[in-house]
């Protein structure tokens, strides 16, 4: 067992539950259906306890100076509450958005990142150490092996990969799966909606009651709930056709929500789960606020190519939702409801370093 106690806050006598956490019961096999857990890295409690400490480590960077956790803070539900974020440097900036974590693993397709491009969370994982803004191992710092020889040579390390793998042997691919053991550990189910939507829950029932009145919610933000979750044929919003209840993950057949005319690219979004936490939306992170996001989709939509036709209006246009001013708050309203206390206070996700 490892002796890192002097270092790390883990009681590895009695490992937190990664493996087999306790879901609401509308996280059921409909949700299950969506993970992207392939069979050779299923969750071990082990593995996604390494997982944690790399994900807070900031050796993980040439400068040790920059952790996963810097950019993905647990308190912004894992995202950087900053527009852009700062790399290893101190200096240089990302020129994407950071994305928040909850629910990474419910998206089937698995591919990370805005435009899709990496394959797996495993494979996702070794980006950020490589990536020459983000944490510096490029080929000019010695790649991700120079990082194995760092690692390797640290006791505490040798330690948590044999108790994690079996041997203290340090690898990109062990690296990989462990951080992404952790993060597909990172499921949000508690938020205000989903203690709400838990009482009316009911898979045998027309839309599993996803659009009913919830109990405890005020007005304005039932009035959202029934917006984000009817189609705009039906005079809503048509929001839930692509961020998809409970998780919130996007669609798997999602095309682009039209953020600028003449797209021809295809983004993903992570869970609407704790979007209320972020600071600034979208690829770009163009929006400051949930009020400018609402915006967007009532007015603002471009025509392109890769538009998707669920925000299409007659005649294959982009759609104008035309919502009143009380509509649009109470969207925003709603989507506050996705916060999770639970998620952000949660020491499994916490930093295990003292
Ligand atoms: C310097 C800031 C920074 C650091 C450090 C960083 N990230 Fe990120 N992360 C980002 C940004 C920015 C994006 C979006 C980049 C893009 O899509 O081009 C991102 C995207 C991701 C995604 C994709 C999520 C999704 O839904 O597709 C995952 C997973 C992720 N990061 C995990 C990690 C892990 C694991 C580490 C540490 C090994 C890490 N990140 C380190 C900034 C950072
Ligand atoms: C056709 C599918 C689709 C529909 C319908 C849709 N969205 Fe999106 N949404 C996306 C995509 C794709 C992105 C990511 C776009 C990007 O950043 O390039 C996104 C991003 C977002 C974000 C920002 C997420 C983040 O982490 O930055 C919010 C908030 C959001 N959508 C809310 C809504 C609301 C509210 C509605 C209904 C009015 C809606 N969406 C309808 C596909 C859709």
């Amino acid at each position: 067992m490892p002796n890192a106690s002097a270092l790390l806050t883990i009681d590895f006598a009695n490992l937190s539950e990664y493996a087999a956490p306790v879901l609401p019961a509308h996280y059921d096999a409909t949700v299950a259906a969506l993970d992207n857990t392939p069979a050779d890295n299923a969750i071990n409690n082990r593995i996604a306890t390494l997982g944690r400490v790399l994900f807070h480590d900031r050796q993980l960077s040439v400068s040790a100076t920059v952790a996963c956790a810097s950019c993905h803070r647990q308190d912004n539900g894992f995202d950087d509450p900053n527009r852009f974020s700062t790399g290893f440097s101190g200096v240089q900036f990302t020129t994407a958005h950071a994305m928040r974590l909850g629910n990474i693993r419910y998206w089937r397709p698995g591919t990370m990142f805005w435009d899709r491009r990496a394959a797996s969370v495993e494979a996702q994982a070794i980006q950020p150490i490589i990536n020459p803004i983000e944490m510096g191992w490029d080929a000019s710092a010695g790649g991700v092996a120079a990082l194995v020889t760092r690692l390797q040579a640290l006791p505490y390390y040798q330690e948590l990969f044999a108790f994690a793998f079996g041997s203290a042997v340090v690898s990109e691919a062990r690296i990989g799966q462990a951080l992404a053991q952790f993060q597909r550990a990172m499921i949000s189910s508690n938020s205000r909606w989903d203690t709400a939507y838990a009482q009316v829950f009911n898979a045998a029932a027309p839309n599993r009651n996803l659009n009913v009145t919830l109990p405890g919610f005020s007005d304005q933000e039932n009035r959202g709930r029934q917006l984000f979750m009817t189609g705009q044929n039906a005079g809503g919003a048509g929001c839930s056709a692509c961020h998809l209840p409970p998780s919130f993950a996007l669609a798997a057949n999602s095309q682009s929500n039209g953020l600028d005319a003449g797209e021809t690219r295809v983004f993903k979004s992570p869970s609407l789960k704790n979007v209320g936490l972020s600071r600034a939306f979208m690829h770009d992170g163009r929006f400051a606020t949930l009020d400018a996001v609402v915006e967007f989709y009532n007015s603002g939509i471009q025509a392109g190519p890769a538009l998707d036709n669920r925000l299409r209006g007659p005649g294959g246009a982009p759609q104008r939702l035309n919502l009143s001013t009380a509509d649009k708050a109470a969207l925003v309203a709603f989507m506050q409801t996705f916060n999770d206390p639970n998620f952000v206070a949660d020491r499994r996700f916490a930093s295990p370093f003292r």
